[in-house]
């Protein structure tokens, strides 16, 4: 309950413009880089490296949200490209995350189409993040008419606090999709979303069994270690093949976790960011854990 309200208070603090600029200059270096790998290529390319070492996958973002013009859209797409390449020739075990708003789809979703498919005929594997839910339509239209177009290299992300997402998981069923299931990071209203986190917990597991019995490819993207237990058990009993699901966590976040998982034969997959426009992703980082914007906090406190 009291996280529930520095959850709200933290996200509402996030818009304003003061909170913006202290955190905006600030924030890396106060802690916001145990979230985001840097704000370069390069950066990224030497976390993903480091995690691979360890045994773990991993995926990356260019951090950015929406884009004011199309050029800008274009300039987004091109980056992809250049880093779906450098991946690729790096041997890297690490793939691509996108946002369509950041490709343009508030400007157009033809746009980011054609911005999303110039990325996902570079052949490596992409998955396109879900948005808050005004997008969710688009972003699933755009998935299925990749599918449509045969392109099969492309997944997508269901969120668990949205009512609809029981619907849209059966309506993708049949195209034995690539789904990451969350639950769900931003401030949604209570008409769409379930407010209470233990209904979007117990809508989790649900749409997670289903997910498992169905015979796409799971991404179980949480740090909930009473659902990964669940997970594991569940896979266990119901002879879910191992290929068939991975685990994913976010950079920074329960780290150890990760590393057990991976040791006891289970991938897993680090969601690694970088980029300059981190300010709305950590934001979205400290909301969901109360301790994380303290700990920021008191590091501004100490200056
Ligand atoms: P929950 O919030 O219940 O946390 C369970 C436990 O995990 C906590 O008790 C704590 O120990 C730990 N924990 C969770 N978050 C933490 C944090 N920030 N810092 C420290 N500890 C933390 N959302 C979305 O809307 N669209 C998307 O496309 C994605 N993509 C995505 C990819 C990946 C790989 C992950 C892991 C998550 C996302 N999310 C997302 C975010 C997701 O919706 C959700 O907000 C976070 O994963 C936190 O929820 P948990 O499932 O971890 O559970």
């Amino acid at each position: 309950m009291l996280n529930a309200a520095l959850r709200t208070v933290i996200l509402s603090a996030a818009d304003n413009r003061q909170v913006r600029r202290v955190v905006s200059r600030h924030g890396m270096r106060l802690g916001g880089s145990r979230f985001v790998a840097g704000e370069t290529m390069d950066d990224s390319v030497r976390a993903l490296r480091e995690l691979n070492a360890k045994g773990l996958y991993a995926n990356t973002t260019l951090l950015g949200e929406a884009v004011r013009d199309e050029a800008e859209a274009r300039a987004v797409a091109d980056e992809y490209i250049v880093l779906v390449d450098r991946l690729a020739s790096e041997g890297l075990r690490a793939n691509v995350a996108l946002k369509l708003t950041h490709l343009g789809l508030e400007l157009g979703e033809e746009l980011a189409y054609e911005n999303l498919r110039r990325i996902v005929d570079r052949g490596s594997f992409i998955r396109i993040d879900m948005e808050q839910s005004p997008f969710v339509d688009a972003t699933l239209r755009l998935y299925r008419r990749l599918r449509d177009d045969g392109v099969d290299n492309v997944g997508t992300v269901l969120q668990a606090y949205l009512y609809r997402t029981e619907q849209d998981l059966a309506a993708l069923l049949p195209l034995q999709p690539n789904l990451r299931l969350v639950k769900g990071a931003y401030l949604e209203p209570p008409a769409v979303a379930y407010p209470k986190k233990a209904d979007v917990d117990t809508a989790y597991v649900r749409l997670l069994e289903t997910m498992l019995r169905a015979g796409g490819y799971t991404a179980i993207a949480t740090h909930d270690e009473t659902i990964i237990d669940h997970a594991i058990r569940f896979a266990d009993e119901h002879s879910v093949p191992h290929d068939t699901f991975e685990f994913q966590m976010l950079y920074g976040v329960r780290p150890q976790l990760q590393l057990d998982l991976a040791a006891r034969g289970y991938k897993v997959l680090v969601a690694t960011p970088y980029g300059p426009e981190w300010y709305p992703y950590l934001m979205r980082r400290l909301g969901e854990r109360p301790a994380n914007a303290l700990f920021l906090l008191r590091n501004l406190a100490r200056r």
